[in-house]
């Protein structure tokens, strides 16, 4: 039904209103692996959004705090998102003490840590960039679930995959930034996911855009 690689898609669903997210969410979610929420939704609506989502949807919801704190705090942050969702996605500049707080929470409820390296926008390039492979190697010691790294560079989406071999990996930046999906599934496989947000909640009809690009991958 769907293109070769079998590369996951995960929507990023950064709307910032209950009603519209279910809905968005449901109706994609024929064509959606994974659903990504972050501080837009769940600020304007609570963490309870998340439970809303996995009960209409089956599917996992994964939060994008990009957790960046010290460890303590981390751990708090950790504990209580982790309550409700799948994974978190925290920061890898704080270093491994503040990641591992996260990873400790999330093995005891048996959910996933995605770490952050380098990010897909262009201001990435000016700090980020130049400690990301340093990021992918701890990602890769502390042996974390997964990783995020820019569909927007396939050269360093590819450099990145490679030095945390055993982590997933989740990929933003094909749609409205620009990324071209093509040169980012010749990088990814079957366990790393495509993250789009605006190209498919945006859209004038999110289940086509998502069917779109789901067979594609
Ligand atoms: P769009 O609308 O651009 O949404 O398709 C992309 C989603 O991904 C998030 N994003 C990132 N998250 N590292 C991350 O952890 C990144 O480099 C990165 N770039 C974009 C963005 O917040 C949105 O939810």
């Amino acid at each position: 039904m769907y293109g070769e690689s079998l590369v996951k898609l995960m929507l990023a669903l950064d709307v910032m209103d209950e009603k519209k997210a279910i809905l968005i969410a449901k109706e994609t979610s024929e064509y959606v692996d994974s659903i990504k929420i972050g501080y837009p939704l769940v600020l304007a609506t609570g963490l309870n959004i998340i439970d809303k989502i996995k009960e209409s949807t089956n599917k996992e919801v994964i939060c994008d705090f990009k957790v960046a704190d010290i460890p303590s705090t981390n751990e708090k942050i950790a504990e209580l998102t982790l309550n409700h969702a799948d994974g978190i996605i925290c920061q890898g500049f704080v270093g491994s003490d503040s990641v591992s707080a996260i990873l400790n929470v999330a093995r005891a409820k048996n959910k996933k840590v995605i770490v952050v390296t380098e990010m897909s926008h262009p201001g990435a390039t000016e700090y980020l960039q130049n400690v990301a492979e340093d990021m992918a190697k701890m990602a890769d010691r502390l042996k974390v679930d997964g990783i995020v790294a820019p569909s927007t560079r396939p050269e360093r989406l590819k450099e990145i995959k490679s030095i945390a071999k055993d982590a997933f990996v989740i990929s933003p930046g094909v749609g409205a930034q620009g990324g071209n999906l093509s040169d980012v599934l010749n990088v990814l496989n079957e366990n790393d996911y495509v993250i789009i947000g605006r190209a498919i909640y945006e859209n004038e009809n999110p289940k086509n855009a998502a069917k779109k690009y789901k067979i594609q991958m």
